[in-house]
């Protein structure tokens, strides 16, 4: 499962990239907000220029003359850049247009397996189902997961499935078990993975009984 993370925040992104864990950044309009973008063409330039995967800029006309132009002048930021694309009837249109393009879209505000369906067959290369926003309403957030995975992998599809809106690690680990191709986390999640509290007892530990034979320069 590749990690993205899910930020526009340019300290947070050097962190995970100096880790080397990370294989790609999830945006959206109130991430590159959260960052204080103001230039976000120059911003998502930045952010491609620090790490070496995908990166998914957003586009937000919401009809489809406005959201090609848009796609295409975020496409031009960098060949890192996919193009996410909110899940409506334009959205559709779209994503089918910018695929005889080859240009990768992300198909965003996912909230079942059959708005994937369709974000697959128009050739969508990752779809963004948002677990966190479905359990926030009660709904089992991460049976979308399972059930999008299942239909691409029974018909063959090539669309990756983005877990997105993950809220803790567990989440991250339930993705991962329902064979999501990636999850996009926000930096606070990817922390908590790394820790565990008996890795630091073990350390400790070790650490003391070391010194009792450390050799001379060790
Ligand atoms: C994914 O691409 C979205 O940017 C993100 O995961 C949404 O998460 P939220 O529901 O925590 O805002």
């Amino acid at each position: 499962m590749k990690i993205f993370l899910d930020t526009a925040d340019l300290s947070e992104i050097g962190q995970a990239v100096s880790w080397g864990i990370l294989d790609g950044v999830t945006t959206n309009p109130s991430l590159m907000a959260k960052a204080g973008a103001s230039d976000f063409k120059v911003h998502l330039r930045k952010i491609c220029d620090v790490v070496q995967g995908p990166v998914s800029g957003e586009v937000v006309s919401v009809e489809p003359d406005g959201m090609l132009k848009q796609a295409h002048e975020l496409a031009a930021i960098s060949p890192h850049m996919v193009i996410k694309v909110p899940m409506t009837v334009a959205g559709l249109q779209v994503c089918k247009k910018l695929n005889t393009e080859n240009i990768p879209v992300n198909m965003t505000l996912v909230f079942s397996p059959a708005q994937a369906l369709l974000a697959a067959k128009a050739g969508a290369t990752y779809v963004s189902p948002f677990i966190g926003r479905l359990d926030d309403i009660s709904h089992f957030g991460m049976d979308v997961v399972r059930d999008i995975v299942a239909i691409f992998d029974r018909y063959g599809f090539e669309t990756n499935c983005l877990a997105a809106s993950l809220r803790h690690p567990l989440h991250v680990v339930e993705a991962a078990l329902a064979g999501a191709h990636v999850a996009t986390l926000p930096w606070n999640v990817l922390e908590k993975l790394v820790h565990h509290p008996l890795t630091d007892v073990g350390i400790d530990r070790f650490l003391q009984d070391w010194k009792k034979i450390r050799p001379e320069g060790w």
